[in-house]
């Protein structure tokens, strides 16, 4: 009884929920790219990377398959992917560049790093286009873009804790990256209740796992980035207090 009703107040805001998926879409998409130029701006100002090489290299090898092998895929994405590539494009350069002052302990990496980045892209690219091949392009853009989305989200919490530091780390970056990605769940949401879903969703165990691992994940990294703020200002005070003394 009370899903039939739930079900005919869904059916009675078809409308109202689709132009509240197309305004979601749009956001998500809009973002996204903040958090690509905003993970610029953090590798600019502190001259390291604000990304791992994982999450930035597996990013671009997906949107490679997705913006050239197997556009159809995407094809809800009216050619974002490709927008997203060109853009990652320009931030791996930047990241490169960064990247030499965070290797001074590792001299073989720091005179390889355009290799490694390279070979890193085209590994992952080479595991998505496998992946494609061997689940089928819908499911491959969806699940593969799952990977994108965990690394996206776990990367920056191993190197925040790693470099115990706020330097190369944005709130803004993860803010943006948090709104796109709930966003976009609640638009992936109207779409299955809608029964216009383009992918897996609520019926899916693995979504689920999904949908719940990002929220773990996206919850902990600004108790991460707080947590290691404090310690750098209580260390910054002590220094001054000792200074003055
Ligand atoms: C982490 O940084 C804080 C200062 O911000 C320092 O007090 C602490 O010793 C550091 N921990 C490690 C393991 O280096």
């Amino acid at each position: 009884m009370e899903e039939s009703s739930l079900l005919s107040a869904i059916l009675d805001h078809r409308d109202a929920l689709a132009s509240v998926a197309e305004f979601l879409r749009i956001l998500a998409g809009i973002c996204w790219t903040l958090n690509y130029f905003s993970m610029l701006r953090t590798s600019r100002k502190d001259k390291i990377p604000s990304t791992g090489i994982f999450p930035l290299c597996n990013d671009i090898g997906w949107e490679f398959i997705y913006a050239f092998i197997y556009p159809t895929a995407s094809a809800h994405w009216e050619g974002g992917v490709r927008v997203w590539f060109l853009v990652h494009c320009i931030v791996i350069i930047f990241i490169i560049k960064y990247a030499h002052n965070e290797w001074d302990h590792f001299p073989l990496i720091q005179r390889n790093l355009y290799f490694l980045y390279g070979v890193v892209t085209i590994g992952f690219a080479i595991g998505q286009y496998s992946f494609a091949r061997e689940v089928g392009p819908d499911l491959g853009f969806f699940y593969g873009g799952v990977l994108c989305q965990t690394l996206a989200s776990l990367g920056p919490i191993a190197q925040i804790l790693s470099r115990n530091s706020t330097r190369g780390a944005s709130l803004l970056t993860w803010l943006l990256r948090a709104i796109a990605t709930f966003g976009g769940f609640i638009k992936l949401t109207i779409y299955y209740l809608t029964g216009n879903a383009a992918g897996p969703w609520f019926e899916s165990p693995m979504c689920k796992f999904y949908i719940g691992l990002t929220l773990v994940l996206d919850f902990t990294y600004p108790i991460c980035y707080y947590v290691i703020q404090r310690q750098e200002l209580a260390n910054a005070q002590k220094e001054k207090k000792e200074k003055s003394k």
